[in-house]
């Protein structure tokens, strides 16, 4: 079988640094799927970019990488892709709202998706990474009008497995001091696999919803409620004291909304740098247990930035938001129908949905004021469903 051609722009960067390894190990497209990989940049990062190439040489990785070519050429990088991971933008400094980078991203997006037009594979897989990611996927679909909207995703997958990750980190802790309080022995610690029911709506910013109201843990051989191993409603999320029904994102402690919400932020305060392994890590996962032939199909439902073009769950069309899907196999997926909102996720969502639709208006403006100024008569051909 001819190998898997996959494009990361922003190869040289630190999510691409992290997510190489993943790839080039079979652990994103699958152990039996050879993968060609084009790492992209800017002529200024050409030196970065060699020295990863010569750190892929030296990893010897053989189980998956078939080829790696590291170049500063769009074309020769976007040539044939069939998967396309695009972390190259202006990167959020500290101090910045992912919302400062819309001028900064749209006309890079812009660029992208021109290419994605011209030269990927015509069903090429896209997922977008640099920020702000829902909207640079309207942008995408604006200039890959040939690309089906249904093969252009954003990462929320960042978000939704930070939100696990405290979840099980309150979890354990219970359940440990539990146990200790019990006299019993041991306890087995819950991981990944042992929660279910978690969803991440909306933008990728401090409006997003994170949402646990349906959440289960597997414990003791059974799924149960959120609340039977963490009865912090309050920190939950889920308290009905506020009026108005709710209190996500208020109170005297940061609950776990404003965690996740706030994550991002703080790994940027402390590294001085974004997240780049679990955001690499968020990367690999979407792509397996969309694309993978072992992963796609027997997943359970997950976050991910897609069109609303359709939804069954009220979001207004003509917007990418996180919403929750299921993969099927062959590399297509379809909202999860399962999942119905609370009123209060309801009422939180419809300020994100309003946050994105304000984003794509100023993405717009931004691209119109551009091609106006480069004199350009094609202007803008936004699809009829817009
Ligand atoms: C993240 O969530 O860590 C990334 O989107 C980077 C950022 O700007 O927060």
């Amino acid at each position: 079988m001819a190998p898997l051609r996959v494009v990361i722009t922003g190869g040289a960067g630190q999510i691409a640094y992290s997510l190489i390894p993943l790839i080039a190990r079979g652990l994103v497209f699958g152990p039996d799927v050879k993968v060609d990989l084009r790492l992209l940049d800017i002529p200024p990062a050409a030196n970065a970019l060699a020295g990863v190439a010569m750190e892929v040489q030296d990893s010897l990785f053989s189980t998956a990488l078939e080829g790696v070519l590291a170049t500063t050429n769009e074309v020769e990088a976007f040539t044939g892709a069939q998967v396309a991971i695009l972390l190259g933008g202006f990167p959020r400094r500290p101090g910045m709202e992912r919302w400062d980078l819309i001028g900064k991203n749209a006309g890079i997006m812009k660029r992208m998706g021109e290419l994605l037009e011209t030269y990927a594979s015509p069903n090429c897989k896209v997922v977008v990474v640099a920020n702000p990611a829902q909207t640079n996927c309207y942008i995408l679909s604006i200039y890959a009008p040939s690309l089906p909207r249904k093969n252009i995703t954003s990462l929320s997958r960042l978000d939704h497995d930070r939100m696990i990750g405290m979840l099980l980190h309150e979890a354990n802790s219970r359940l440990i001091s539990d146990s200790a309080a019990d006299g019993s022995e041991c306890v087995r610690r819950l991981t990944a696999a042992d929660v279910r029911g978690a969803c991440i709506w909306g933008n990728h910013s401090n409006s997003q919803v994170p949402d646990v109201s349906a959440v289960e843990f597997f414990v003791d051989g059974r799924w149960v409620p959120i609340e039977s191993v963490i009865p912090d409603r309050t920190w939950l999320g889920l308290s009905n004291s506020l009026p108005g029904g709710g209190n996500i994102g208020v109170g005297p402690e940061e609950s776990l909304v404003e965690a996740v919400r706030k994550r991002g932020a703080a790994v940027l305060a402390a590294r001085k740098l974004s997240s780049a392994m679990s955001a690499a890590n968020a990367i690999a996962e979407h792509l397996s247990d969309w694309l993978s032939p072992e992963k796609s199909g027997h997943s359970p439902a997950v976050s991910m930035g897609v069109t609303t073009d359709g939804n069954p769950f009220g979001v207004s069309e003509g917007i990418f938001s996180s919403l929750p899907v299921r993969c099927t196999i062959g590399g297509d997926w379809n909202y999860d129908e399962g999942f119905s909102m609370t009123d209060d996720v309801r009422r939180h969502l419809e300020a994100s949905v309003v946050e994105l639709e304000e984003e794509k208006a100023t993405a717009l403006k931004m691209l119109e004021k551009a091609e106006a100024a480069a004199g350009s008569v094609a202007g803008l051909v936004p699809r009829p469903s817009l």
